[in-house]
């Protein structure tokens, strides 16, 4: 049987290299389909903790981690030789950006040249990885074929970017449709057919490059929204008695042509924030600026000064310097209910205060229990409504759904919310300061 016919009889194998947030939930999905599953990772605390049945990702459940492991079904392990056992290969490795903001896919072509050494002919590799246009097939196909293999004959390729939503709990890998581009036709009719064995709607695209670029635009157009909202945000605090959050909502009730974007402390995570900088990396090897791109970036890179500014405007109210005040920040994850820290605008608005001498800045979020901040380590504090009274300032960076925001509110002195967390707060709202409240 060839590959294809493989696939669509269910008789194949999967490997995801790269199991994080993207690639570990994509592993269990085919595993629970009852097709063989081997997940390889360079990191061994991720490996050795699956091979122990223990589940680190939240969104999926630990139960069907353990089952599929104790079937026999999923198998973790830092060791590429498994590749030459797997018909279908994922590669799902970081795509981060390097101190200049340039791409970095150093992991991406690790991740290729281990799978290389492995390929026994037959096989489809599918990048999932974020990534500039041209990366599968300039980058990763030349790779594939060193030793004289052939992409469409000898193996195929194609990319089909992730789209996963880590805290949502409507849209999920299996119901969230996914875009897959091949080198060749049947490259792509073969990465398509595999996604369908666990995604409802797959849909198929002329080339790589066209994923590669339709996934940067899905990210670029929130980026680009996003800072819209903002931009107009800190308008409606300088006009003052307009409410931006009001504003988004009212214009949401339009049924058509609007998509409501909401303003916050800033963007973070792996993909809003750096993935319009592999584009206009890219764009300017061809003299072209992307100023949409840019301009998006410096809006909302500058929101965590203006939460930074925020707050030194109501320590200048009290009778305490920066130096001694104790500001007491809620939610530190980039997003609500994620676990995931990286790129976080809280951490960077903690930089900012501790940059203006603040000493005594402490926070509360349990989906997050230690982080680091400037190479010092710190701890989640528990809540207590003590610890809220004790605080000069309180802010509101992440919205989780485990915060009571009517006790945050009642026993603070000042609370600036960065997210609209108390819109539902009755009393005591003239100690929250909204950001884009227009106050
Ligand atoms: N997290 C998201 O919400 C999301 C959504 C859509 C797309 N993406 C994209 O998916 C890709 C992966 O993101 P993620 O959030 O899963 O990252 P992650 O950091 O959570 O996971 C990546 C994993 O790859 C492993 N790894 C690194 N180099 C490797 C190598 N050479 N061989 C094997 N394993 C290796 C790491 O140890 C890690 O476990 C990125 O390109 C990202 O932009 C992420």
């Amino acid at each position: 049987m060839n590959l294809l016919d493989r696939i669509n009889a269910r008789q194949f194998s999967v490997a995801v290299v790269g199991l994080g947030y993207v690639g570990l939930p994509l592993a269990v999905e085919f595993a629970r389909a009852n097709i063989k599953t081997y997940g390889i990772d360079v990191d061994p605390r991720k490996v050795e903790s699956l091979r122990a049945g223990k589940n680190y990702i939240r969104d999926i459940s630990d139960d069907l981690v353990s089952d599929v492991i104790e079937r026999g079904l999923f198998e973790a392990t830092n060791d590429f030789s498994v590749v030459a056992q797997s018909d279908v290969i994922y590669i799902c490795v970081p795509t981060p950006f390097t101190a200049n903001k340039e791409p970095d896919i150093s992991y991406i072509i690790q991740a290729a040249e281990e799978t290389a050494k492995h390929l026994r002919g037959d096989q489809c590799i599918i990048l999932k990885s974020t990534t500039f246009p041209n990366t599968t097939e300039g980058y990763v196909q030349p790779l594939l074929e060193q030793g004289g293999r052939k992409v469409g004959e000898d193996f195929h390729l194609a990319f089909s970017p992730e789209r996963i939503d880590p805290g949502n709990k409507v849209w999920h890998t299996a119901n969230t449709p996914i875009v897959v581009g091949g080198v060749t036709p049947l490259c792509t009719k073969i990465a398509a057919a595999a996604n369908r064995v666990i995604i409802a709607k797959v849909v198929e695209v002329s080339s790589p490059k066209v994923a590669e670029m339709e996934k940067l635009l899905e990210n670029i157009f929130r980026s680009v929204n996003i800072a819209l909202v903002n931009e107009l945000a800190q308008l409606c605090d300088r006009m003052g008695g307009i409410n931006m959050w009001e504003v988004v909502e009212a214009a949401a009730t339009k049924p058509f042509g609007f998509m409501p974007f909401f303003p916050g402390p800033g963007i973070g995570g792996h993909c809003i924030l750096i993935d319009p900088y592999y584009l206009s990396w890219l764009a300017r090897e061809y003299d072209f600026v992307t100023n949409f791109i840019t301009l998006a970036a410096e809006v909302n890179e500058s929101m965590p000064f203006y939460v930074q500014r925020m707050v030194l405007n109501q320590i200048a109210h009290l009778p305490v310097t920066i130096t001694d005040a104790s500001i007491l920040i809620f939610g530190v994850a980039f997003k609500r209910d994620v676990d995931d820290l990286r790129h976080s605008p809280a951490l960077r608005v903690m930089e900012l205060l501790t940059q203006e001498g603040a000493k005594n800045i402490s926070y509360v979020d349990s989906f997050v229990p230690s982080l680091e901040l400037f190479g010092k380590e710190m701890h989640a504090v528990p809540y207590s409504d003590e610890l809220v009274r004790g605080a000069d300032v309180v802010v509101i960076t992440t919205d989780h759904s485990d915060f009571d925001y009517e006790r945050i509110v009642a026993n603070a002195k000042v609370v600036i919310d960065t997210r609209n967390a108390t819109k539902n707060v009755a009393e005591g709202r003239e100690k929250i300061y909204l950001l884009g409240g227009g106050e």
